[in-house]
């Protein structure tokens, strides 16, 4: 079998603990040869664990003749440049999310991969979580009926004050824990519909000066409302992280656990509606609706989905089989992102 050669850019939370973990965890089908990390204690440390080549400058790791494939886990500022510079290098590129905040950087980066005949990876990685891909299903299956509204809600409190609170390097709750959810959103969603948004972003405990506090509602002609709610203030945080209400059913699910319901409408009896406006009986018309009731849990041996999505990329790679995050799927995300900063000047 294959080994795909792989440098990873960054040693940190993600580079460290997801992209060289995730590959890690697949040693027959990634050997990572080289590592660029400009600090030097991270970078000693990198070339302690991974016995790899380590380069301080990001050029000189691009030229690395051994790497088919760069990752890039650097701070969010830096993706555009240190992808677009790894797909003229000829380097087939994973990034890591936010791609960007402007579509026309999501495009310059396809552009060079096109022009480079070159693979660009987004790291949209909870794609592959075996709990979306089971809300989707369910979904698409119709047993829900008409979907009217999906929530998204991910509640947290706490102050933050890493890079990620600054905006200068492109962090804030938008760009950084919302490309997940908007992904998961926007995945709901009909590829194509006339889509208005509302976006309010406000900066609340963090100790910088990015937002940490998202609100967003996606409202097409023919599409279900979406309304994400991201935010680090919420001191009574909701358990529910996802929330479906269809016509037919409805269906819930914290980080692992799914629960959903539904009925057959032909179960209920016939109706008819009032000739005049008076009440029968001064009563409310309650009827009892017979529901079925499903539970489904991601299994406890699931291949967590960062090492999902290298396994998946591995096949694209190698094999020649499509991607299964395009980048053209992640632009919607950096569109959603777009709108929402522009709207809410933050
Ligand atoms: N997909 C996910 O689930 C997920 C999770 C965490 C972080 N991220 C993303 O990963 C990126 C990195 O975040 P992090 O939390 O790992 O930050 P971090 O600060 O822990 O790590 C970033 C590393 O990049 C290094 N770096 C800076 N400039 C560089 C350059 N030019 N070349 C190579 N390395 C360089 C830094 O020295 C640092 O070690 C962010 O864009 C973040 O949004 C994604």
């Amino acid at each position: 079998m294959r080994k795909v050669k792989a440098g990873v850019a960054g040693y940190g939370r993600s580079g460290m603990h997801i992209h060289c973990h995730s590959m890690g965890m697949l040693p027959e089908k990634y050997d990572i040869v080289a590592l660029c990390e400009p600090d030097d204690e991270r970078r000693a440390e990198a070339e302690k664990n991974l016995k790899c080549r380590v380069y301080k400058d990001f050029n000189k790791f691009l030229k690395d003749g051994e790497t088919e494939l760069v990752t890039v886990a650097t701070p969010s500022y830096l993706h555009v440049k240190c992808a677009i510079a790894a797909l003229e290098a000829g380097k087939n590129v994973v990034c890591e999310k936010p791609l960007s905040d402007k579509v026309s950087d999501v495009d310059m980066m396809i552009k060079a991969a096109r022009k480079n005949k070159k693979i660009f990876a987004p790291f949209q990685n909870k794609r592959h979580d075996p709990l979306f891909l089971k809300m989707k299903e369910i979904m698409d299956s119709g047993v829900l009926g008409r979907i009217v509204e999906i929530k998204i809600t991910w509640h947290s409190f706490g102050r933050r004050w890493d890079w990620q609170s600054l905006r200068k390097y492109k962090g804030g709750t938008l760009n950084n824990t919302c490309p997940h959810a908007i992904d998961h959103g926007m995945q709901f969603l009909p590829e194509k519909d006339n889509y208005k948004v509302f976006c309010q972003l406000e900066k609340t405990l963090t100790c910088g000066d990015a937002d940490d506090h998202v609100k967003i509602i996606v409202k097409g002609k023919k599409s279900p409302l979406l309304d994400i709610e991201v935010t680090s203030a919420a001191g009574y945080g909701q358990e529910e992280k996802y929330l479906m209400m269809g016509t037919k059913g409805a269906l819930k699910a914290n980080w692992n656990e799914i629960w959903w319901k539904h009925f057959d409408p032909r179960s209920l009896p016939k109706r008819t509606l009032p000739k005049k406006a008076i009440s029968e009986k001064r009563a409310y018309g309650n009827e009892e609706i017979k529901w079925t009731e499903e539970y489904w849990k991601v299994p406890d041996n699931a291949m967590h989905f960062s090492v999902a999505f290298y396994d998946s990329l591995y096949k694209t790679l190698t094999k020649g089989a499509p991607l299964y995050v395009t980048p053209e799927s992640a632009r919607r995300v950096v569109w959603l992102t777009e709108e929402c900063h522009r709207q809410a000047g933050l």
